[in-house]
């Protein structure tokens, strides 16, 4: 008989609610353009990497805010019908998070208002570090106020809990942020901000650079590692990061080495994008296995 452990993944951060519109030219300041398509699809990029994360399998917790109106309701039954504890997201007053999403020219244009997803405390960590303490894994990234970032690190790590840090999207982090992180996974433009203030040698050991199309690096023994990208028709690249982070918790989680663990990561975000919305393309283990 095999016993299936559970993977236990807390995850602190944004819920949103994305307004996507498909364009084929994007309007310059002062010109109206008629767009191709509206859709409001769940997103936020703790929310993603929740939902890419339990769609591979992981008892997922979040920890968030969401306001109290009717994006907020919304948003709020999509974690549940995901699977995804949600004691620890609190209604607040005021706006749930948004992101207009512009989608034209096979890239995207994203405007986060961070709205509910500010009001976030470390109190509120502190009062569920519970869930972070019982996980193998916390997931954060950054569309929450850092202090929350640090108190979830802090907390994991003291705990002994496995760390992975989205540092998305970019600034400049407390040098304790980059400390408490055992896995770092910027994009290229957010690993040059990342320079500004840390070395190069510092870093290595915990980086996963993401690189879209140009694939994954990573270092192993101070030694730089690529892994290509997959070849998959491309809809909307919304998310990709996300479900990569998602799918590299539980990876880590199953014990995969390091080079697995990407690997199978790199797959998830590949399925992701061929689908519009940044969570409809996240994939199960079953999708993962049938690509090559
Ligand atoms: O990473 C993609 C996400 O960034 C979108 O879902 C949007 O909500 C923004 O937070």
């Amino acid at each position: 008989m095999v016993i299936e452990m559970s993977i236990k993944i807390a995850v602190v951060g944004s819920i949103n609610m994305d307004l996507v519109t498909s364009v084929k030219k994007v309007p310059i300041a002062g010109e109206t353009v008629m767009g191709e398509t509206f859709a409001t699809m769940p997103g936020g990029k703790g929310a993603n990497q929740a939902v890419a994360a339990a769609r591979l399998g992981a008892e997922v917790s979040m920890i968030g805010c969401l306001g109290n109106d009717y994006l907020g309701d919304g948003l709020l039954e999509v974690l549940h019908k995901e699977g995804i504890c949600t004691k620890a997201v609190k209604r607040v007053d005021g706006s749930s998070g948004t992101a207009s999403i512009i989608l034209s020219e096979g890239d995207n244009r994203i405007i986060v208002v961070p709205g509910a997803n500010h009001k976030m405390t470390p109190q509120w960590i502190e009062e569920n570090r519970k869930v972070i303490e019982e996980s193998n894994l916390l997931l954060v990234q950054l569309e929450i106020p850092l202090n929350c970032v640090q108190k979830a690190l802090e907390i994991a790590k003291a705990a002994n809990v496995k760390t992975i840090l989205n540092p998305a999207p970019i600034t400049r982090l407390p040098a304790e942020i980059v400390r408490f992180s055992d896995y770092i996974t910027p994009n290229e433009h957010e690993y040059q901000t990342l320079l500004e203030d840390f070395s190069a040698a510092d870093l290595s050991a915990k980086l996963i650079i993401t690189m879209g199309q140009n694939g994954v690096l990573y270092y192993e023994d101070g030694k730089e590692v690529r892994i290509p990208a997959q070849k998959v028709p491309v809809l909307d690249t919304t998310g990709a990061g996300d479900t990569f982070n998602g799918a590299l918790g539980v990876a880590l989680c199953e014990q995969m080495g390091l080079d697995a663990a990407i690997r199978f990561a790199n797959k998830a975000a590949a399925l992701s994008v061929t689908q519009i919305g940044a969570q409809n393309g996240m994939p199960t283990k079953k999708m993962i296995g049938q690509l090559n």
